[in-house]
């Protein structure tokens, strides 16, 4: 199931959710934002280590930052950009407490401009499922322009699969989507396959109803998906390790045609 496009949150959502506020009309404050883990994504800091990472480094939907902070952490020079000026300052105090140089700013991925031919690495951690079908084609043409021949993308977006039960909150996307969308606009896949992507826990289940108002607002899959994952976090919590869950993603790592 994609994420239907009448659920999808907004950069204004996102916005909210990183001051604290309800994402949506209906919703209760965030108790945790579902993708602050407070260190950089374990499956990046493999590809990192593997040497996936090299010369000028856009983290493009940075948020918080913590995953360019640990590749400025590692000697490379890298740009942060995200549609949200919350989470832009917040991920320049982490950088500031972490002590490294990475240039934050705050952008619209699906107009992205000034870039041109700067970069050699792009790196999305979960982003991509955040773009309706439009936003994600005008995203990945942008991509091309703001990259240099021959530049990687490793891209990481939600996936149908389930990581020992837990599947994703939102709609996942489909392989045949990426499949199109990069390669339509000047990408070659050189991988796509199942990963995992490290998620706070605190920010799902609980003992909390589906909000009603909420739910009105949504489409009945998406309400559907939404209360299956509330009820299998109730289920699994008192087993997870710590605050932090495992969520079913899926990784491509392409490369910039010329
Ligand atoms: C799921 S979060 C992931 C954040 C971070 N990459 C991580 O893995 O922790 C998605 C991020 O994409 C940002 N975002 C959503 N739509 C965007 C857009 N059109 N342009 C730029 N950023 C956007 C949100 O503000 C949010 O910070």
């Amino acid at each position: 199931m994609t994420t239907p496009a009448s659920f999808r949150p907004t950069p204004e959502a996102f916005d909210k959710l990183y001051r604290g506020e309800a994402a949506f009309e209906g919703a209760p404050p965030p108790t945790a934002i579902p993708w602050d883990v407070h260190q950089a994504q374990p499956r990046l800091m493999e590809v990192e280590a593997l040497g996936g990472i090299s010369g000028e480094v856009l983290d493009i939907g940075c948020g918080l930052g913590d995953n360019s902070i640990f590749l400025a952490s590692r000697g490379h020079s890298v740009t942060g950009l995200d549609g949200s000026p919350a989470a832009i300052e917040e991920a320049r105090r982490r950088a500031a407490d972490a002590g490294v140089t990475v240039t934050f700013d705050v952008a619209d991925a699906t107009k992205l401009t000034g870039y041109d031919g700067r970069f050699d690495t792009v790196v999305d951690s979960a982003l991509y499922h955040c773009l309706d079908e439009d936003g994600q084609q005008a995203y990945i043409a942008g991509l091309y322009r703001a990259t240099r021949p021959g530049a990687r993308l490793h891209l990481w977006c939600f996936s149908d699969g389930n990581v020992n039960g837990v599947i994703a909150p939102m709609g996942s996307i489909p392989e045949s989507n990426l499949r199109d969308t990069l390669t339509a606009n000047g990408w070659r896949i050189d991988f796509l396959g199942p990963t995992t992507y490290l998620g706070n826990a605190l920010a799902f289940g609980g003992d909390r109803e589906f909000p009603e108002a909420l739910a009105e607002q949504m489409p009945p899959e998406a309400v559907e998906q939404m209360r299956a994952v509330t009820e299998r976090f109730e289920k699994i919590a008192e087993f997870l390790d710590g605050d932090r869950v495992y969520l079913p993603f899926t990784v491509v790592h392409a490369h910039r045609v010329d």
